[in-house]
């Protein structure tokens, strides 16, 4: 397990570029499972999760090819339907590939999913929504086990706008008799950008990226190039960063659009924002004021934000109050930041953070991708050096964060653990 290192002092300046979102592009990923020949995937960030979904799809038949960025996605056989334990484990996302191998094969077993240690995460919602198409799902040895002699239309009203849930359901509804329609839906950006793949291969959907989407289902897709929208919550974490430090970043190929009320939380912390052909540029001039901030499903403030907002404002002037309304036990990671001297105080899905002038470093553990960057940002203004175990999760969502930050100013680096063999 890798360690980062991180000096505090310095502020961030200069231009960072964005990656392709995560969250998209492991979608599309999984969703080419669905057009048999090969499709093209553009903007794949080069993170761990993008290659254990590459593995998981040639586990199933396909062939991957993933390079610069590039994912070439073979689904001219998909011989296997069951997405094994050790794979799923690494990657709760795995969950996506529940729809399309039911829309391909009429079958699958996904393991029960793993990943981030957030909250519950149950999944009710995608399983009630199958069950509506026709899909008969049981739970056996840890594993869901689905089977469907065909899938049909249905009218389904998700109980919560859960992302996967809704993509899942789109990802199945693609190939089923009749019209679907999922009210309630998830209107994440990514969401909509899976959406506009399926669309190339020749899906009909209408509504992507609103609460009410209809799909009529077609026979056949086809292969289809696509690339990934840029990633939103990256973005926000070099906006972020760059508030917490007060320094001037440029963030290219930021889309603003899907950023409007993080933004405006930003704003209200005294940052100065402003769009230009050279991206998003985030301006500090003096210590950011406390903003109180609410996370909800999209366009409200994403809980991936909320860990990144809480660091940012360890140094703010004043006092926040953040409710989390998405996850509960997403604030398990508040107990790193306090050995950071913050002051933050849990209440179940409430936090009071109170501003100090400045953290001191510590030994910390990243407890999941977003928490990991909050730390880093905490380390940014921290006196000293922090150092941050369990680093892989930040791997798993952040394509060369080192190196970007370093580009930006920051004195980081890693310390490899070296495996001795017996
Ligand atoms: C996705 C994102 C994740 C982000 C989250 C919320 C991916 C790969 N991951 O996760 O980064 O933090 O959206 O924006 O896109 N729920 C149920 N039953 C279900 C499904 C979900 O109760 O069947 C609940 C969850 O426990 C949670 C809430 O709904 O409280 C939101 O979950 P959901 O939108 O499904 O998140 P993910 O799709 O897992």
């Amino acid at each position: 397990m890798d360690r980062l290192f991180v000096t505090g002092g310095a502020r961030l300046e200069g231009s960072v570029r964005v990656s392709g979102a995560k969250n998209s592009a492991l979608k599309l990923m999984a969703a080419s499972l669905l057009a048999p020949g090969t499709s093209v995937v553009r903007n794949v960030p080069r993170i761990r999760d993008c290659a254990v979904m590459g593995e998981m799809l040639e586990y199933f038949g396909m062939r991957v090819r993933l390079k610069d960025g590039v994912a070439e996605l073979d689904a001219s056989e998909v011989h296997d339907v069951e997405a094994p334990d050790e794979l799923v484990r690494q990657m709760r996302a795995s969950i996506v590939v529940l729809g399309p191998l039911l829309a391909r094969c009429g079958r699958a077993r996904v393991s029960m999913p793993g990943g981030d240690e957030i909250g519950a995460r149950p999944v009710d919602l995608h399983v009630g929504g199958l069950e509506r198409m026709g899909v008969a799902i049981r739970s056996e040895h840890g594993f869901l086990v689905a089977e469907a002699d065909e899938l049909h239309g249905a009218s389904i009203t998700l109980d919560y706008p859960s992302v996967t849930a809704t993509e899942n359901l789109m990802m199945a509804a693609v190939r089923a008799k009749g019209i679907t329609t999922i009210d309630n839906a998830a209107r994440e950006p990514e969401t909509a950008d899976l959406a506009a793949y399926l669309v190339a291969m020749g899906a009909r959907i209408e509504g992507a990226g609103s609460s009410t989407i209809a799909i009529e289902g077609v026979d056949e897709l086809v292969p289809a190039e696509h690339t990934a929208v840029a990633d939103r919550i990256e973005a926000g974490t070099w906006a972020a960063a760059a508030v917490a430090t007060q320094g001037d970043v440029t963030v290219q190929n930021a889309r603003p659009e899907h950023l409007e009320l993080f933004l405006s939380k930003l704003a209200d912390a005294g940052a100065d924002i402003s769009m230009s052909d050279a991206g998003l540029r985030i301006r500090q001039v003096s210590r950011a004021h406390a903003v109180d901030f609410v996370t909800l499903p999209y366009p409200g403030i994403a809980t991936d934000f909320q860990p990144i907002l809480l660091a940012m404002q360890a140094t703010a002037e004043g006092t926040a109050i953040v409710t989390e309304n998405v996850f509960e036990g997403r604030f398990l990671y508040t107990g790193e930041l306090r050995r950071m001297g913050a002051d933050i105080r849990t209440e179940g899905h409430h936090a009071v953070i109170r501003g100090v002038p400045r953290l001191s470093a510590a030994p910390v553990r990243a407890l999941d991708i977003r928490a990991g960057a909050a730390l880093v940002i905490a380390g940014l203004v921290a006196d000293g050096v922090t150092e941050i175990s369990d680093i892989e999760h930040l791997d798993r969502g952040y394509e060369d964060f080192d190196t970007k930050l370093e580009r930006l100013g920051a004195e980081v680096w890693r310390e490899r653990e070296l495996v001795t063999l017996p």
